[in-house]
Parts: structure tokens; C-alpha cells; sequence
């Protein structure tokens, strides 16, 4: 009987495209604690790019740069300076999953191809979302190698894991009035439904506002926020990002973690830079967000933000940009019951982003 549906099982990995990648994927291995497992370039046969697969438990990420002139790759450096070209997902079938969406109304970004080597087969498509960035779809059937047929193992021990388990969702900025629009294109086209929504009369400063919407997949292992600027006396951060951008694109990965202190103590040992957090914050913590296990000094010494709805509470820290344009950053973050994103620490932790702003002359 021929298959009418398919599902989407999780995020495969997620690609950056930027100008160095080798010293991109030992930023990430040295400060993050990633392991290098796989890798594809000049040595492998590959031509016109290199690729840095790298992984700790479920999160892979996917560095790779241009080896020649005038290649998409380049050009979207060019565009957008480093940053994420795909958020991929684990489909039980490729090709289905990229019928359905063309069908469905998105446009095509590569046609399914079937992909081998040694170790076995596997089937990836793609299509366009926001900006330029792209989803693929990874079917493995067979596949039994390390991550995809084409890459070569590549171990390197250097890095010690810092406790980062799965990816917990990640968010793409949209230029002002757009984020209705992307949203129901995932509606229309994954059939994904509305998690979580806030408006700008919930998240605003004195200056920055935004609007977000968080969109999900039916087993809600996929969650996608999908941000845009609302006006404020001054810019939004949001607005920063697609300055400097100049699209629409991905704004931050969030990383979870079972033991937030000792990932942040360990990160921030290894010369990852957290967004600050006021000390004033942390004096009317208990009150907002009631008893938590923690150390509330340790918190604050760290700078880790705690908020908390019915389920339970949840804590999270974000990282300064990663490279110089003010675009991609990360999120850690340990879930304690708690499903929410965090609304009651969007005033504290915008405050503290636009003191950042200031800095740079962007505010
Ligand atoms: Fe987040």
C-alpha cells in the first residue's frame, strides 16, 4: 500500500556555513566540549567545500566553508557573515516528506537524492523556509556509519563534554509584520500547531519589544520559536539581528542540559561569554519563582536565569553573539517541569541585552 503520511522524528543536525571552519569547529570543540566525529574535504574528494561533523549525545552540528571563489556558499557568507544555513530533521521518508511540502505549497532547495558509501544508504531533500535558510530532510535507511554517507570518521578526544544532551528548540528572527506569515507556512506546510505565544505587551523594556510565536511538531520533540521586532522608544534586538543579517534567519540554538551549573561553570572556564545578569535580578528571584533546589548565590555568581509556570521551573542562560556581526547565539538551559520560554526573564535578560546594544552604538 503506498504511504501517505510521514513524520518528522527529530532535529538531524543543523549546518553553519561561515568563513573558517576549521578554527569554527575547535571553538566548538574546545568551549563547548563537542566531539569531532566525522569529517568530509580536499582528503575525501570533495572539491568546493570542507565539512566539520560535530556531536555530543543527541546534537550534531555541521560546520562547513567554501574552498573555491563563487560558490552559494560563499555568497551566503558574503550576505549573512557566519551563520545557519539548514535546520535539519529525521524523516521516515525523504522523498515523501519533500513531495508533501512542495505539494503543500514550499519551494524546492534540493530533490531527493539517494546518498551512499560503504556503510549503507541514505535519502535527503530540502526546501526553503525564511530567509535563505533551508530544512532537509534525512532519511537513513540502511545507513549504519557514523553520520552520513560521503564522511570520513574523524575522531578527536580534546574536548571534554560539558553536559549538553539534546537540542530543545531553536528560534528564527523575521523582519517586522513577517512572523505571522512564517508561522502559518510551518502550519500549512508541516501541519505543526501554535505551542506557545507571546505579544509585545508581554515582552518589553523601556526600549525593545518583541512578538513570538512558538510552532511545534505533533510529538513536540520539533519547537521552533518565530520571533519579530515590535516597536519600542528604540531598536529591538530583533531588529539588530536582521540589520545585520540582512534576512531573516536563525537567532539562537537551545542546547539542554540535566546539570545547568557544571555545563555554565565549564563553558564559561573555557572562555565562552554569557549575557550578563543584573545582581538586582536576583534579589526578588524566590518571590517570582518560588523554593528551587539550587543555590541562589551560585545562580547569580554564574548569571543563570530561573523562571517558572504551573508544570515547575526552568533555568537558562544565553551567550553573547558568536562571531562579530550581533546575529547567532546560544541558549543552555535545564528543564525542571517547566515547558514554558522563559516570559517572566524576558524584561531581565532584555535589559541586560540592550546595555550590550549600547555598547556597540546599536540602541
Ligand atoms: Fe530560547
Amino acid at each position: 500500500m503506498k504511504k501517505i503520511d510521514y513524520k518528522i522524528i527529530g532535529f538531524n543536525h543543523c549546518e553553519f556555513y561561515v568563513g573558517n571552519a576549521k578554527q569554527t569547529a575547535h571553538y566548538y570543540q574546545t568551549t563547548m566540549g563537542f566531539e569531532l566525529i566525522a569529517y568530509r574535504g580536499l582528503e575525501t574528494g570533495v572539491r568546493d567545500r570542507v565539512s566539520y561533523v560535530l556531536n555530543q549525545n543527541k546534537i550534531y552540528l555541521v560546520i562547513t566553508s567554501p574552498l573555491q571563489k563563487n560558490t552559494p556558499i560563499g555568497s551566503h557568507i558574503d550576505i549573512h557573515g557566519d551563520g545557519i544555513k539548514d535546520v535539519s530533521f529525521t524523516v521516515d521518508d525523504s522523498e515523501l516528506a519533500w513531495r508533501t511540502s512542495i505539494d503543500r505549497g514550499a519551494t524546492s532547495a534540493l530533490e531527493p537524492i539517494e546518498i551512499k558509501d560503504d556503510d549503507g544508504e541514505a535519502v535527503i531533500s530540502a526546501i526553503q523556509t525564511f530567509g535563505h535558510t533551508i530544512h532537509t530532510f534525512v532519511e537513513r535507511k540502511n545507513y549504519k556509519g557514523i553520520f552520513l554517507p560521503g564522511f570520513q570518521i574523524s575522531k578527536n578526544s580534546n574536548s571534554t563534554l560539558s553536559g549538553l544532551v539534546h537540542i530543545d528548540h531553536i528560534v528564527g528572527n523575521q523582519p517586522d509584520g513577517e512572523m505571522k506569515k512564517v508561522c502559518d507556512f510551518y502550519e500549512k506546510v508541516f501541519n505543526w500547531h501554535r505551542f506557545w505565544t507571546v505579544d509585545d505587551k508581554d515582552i518589553n523594556t523601556k526600549y525593545s519589544s518583541l512578538r513570538s510565536i512558538v510552532m511545534a511538531n505533533d510529538n513536540e520533540k520539533i519547537k521552533m520559536p518565530i520571533n519579530e521586532p515590535a516597536d519600542g522608544i528604540k531598536k529591538s534586538q530583533i531588529q539588530e539581528f536582521i540589520d545585520y543579517y540582512e534576512t531573516a534567519g536563525i537567532q539562537h540554538l537551545a542546547f539542554s542540559t540535566k546539570d545547568i551549573i557544571t555545563t555554565v561553570k565549564l563553558m564559561r572556564k573555557n572562555g565562552v561569554e554569557f549575557l550578563p545578569t543584573p545582581d538586582t535580578y536576583y534579589e526578588r528571584l524566590t518571590d517570582r519563582v518560588g523554593p528551587i533546589d539550587e543555590d541562589i548565590n551560585v545562580l547569580s555568581q554564574l548569571g543563570i536565569l530561573v523562571d517558572s509556570d504551573e508544570n515547575g521551573y526552568m533555568l537558562q542562560i544565553f551567550t553573547k553573539p558568536l562571531q562579530d556581526r550581533p546575529t547567532l547565539f546560544f541558549e543552555i538551559i535545564q528543564r525542571k517541569g517547566s515547558n514554558s520560554f522563559g516570559k517572566g526573564n524576558f524584561k531581565a535578560l532584555f535589559e541586560s541585552i540592550e546595555r550590550e546594544q549600547q555598547k556597540r552604538g546599536n540602541l
